[in-house]
């Protein structure tokens, strides 16, 4: 795939049957059009959504909580055809350059322990593991293993002799 032809940006109402096929797709515990479409409907700034685009197709989704400080990674899905191309990466990396233009010193996530292409993702991406929730996902018998990256900039100190 040639990624300059992925287009990340804001998601809108209009995508909420392609981010709803995704999130169906994706995830065992998934919300509905109902909840996705709360979510889009915010206008608060405690949240942000986007979508990437490959010729006018949506191929992936987003989805980030803004609490007092701190961004929550809610939800991030590739549709399936389209995995393992980098996707997930670019807009990984989108949602934490929004998460930092928001203000935001830190970014947060809980990732099922067995999800290891999400959890490679997120080593990958400078997330590392802070703590765990013992047998948090009943139905797998899984752990949820809770990351953060610092987002905070870098101060550089010129001392003048
Ligand atoms: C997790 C997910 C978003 C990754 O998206 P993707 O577009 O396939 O990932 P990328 O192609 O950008 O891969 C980036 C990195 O992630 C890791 N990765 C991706 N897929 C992987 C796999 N199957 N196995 C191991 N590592 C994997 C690798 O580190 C990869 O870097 P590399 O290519 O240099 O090895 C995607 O698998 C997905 O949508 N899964 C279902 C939803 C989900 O579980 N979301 C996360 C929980 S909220």
């Amino acid at each position: 795939m040639d990624n300059k032809e992925l287009v990340i940006r804001q998601a809108k109402l209009y995508d909420l049957p392609a981010m709803s096929r995704m999130e169906r797709e994706s995830f065992d515990s998934y919300q509905g059009p109902d909840e996705l479409s709360k979510e889009l409907g915010k206008s608060d700034g405690s949240n942000y959504l986007a979508v990437a685009e490959l010729a006018d197709e949506k191929v992936g989704y987003a989805n980030i909580h803004i609490v007092r400080g701190e961004s929550q990674l809610y939800a991030i899905a590739i549709d399936s055809r389209f995995r393992g191309q980098g996707i997930g990466e670019i807009l990984l990396s989108h949602m934490i350059d929004k998460s930092r233009e928001l203000g935001c010193s830190i970014m947060t996530l809980e990732v099922r322990e067995g999800n290891t292409a999400a959890i490679e993702l997120y080593k990958k991406m400078g997330f590392t593991e802070v703590g765990r929730r013992k047998g948090y996902y009943k139905k797998e018998r899984e752990d949820a293993i809770l990351m953060d990256k610092e987002l905070a900039s870098i101060e550089i100190n010129l001392s003048v002799e």
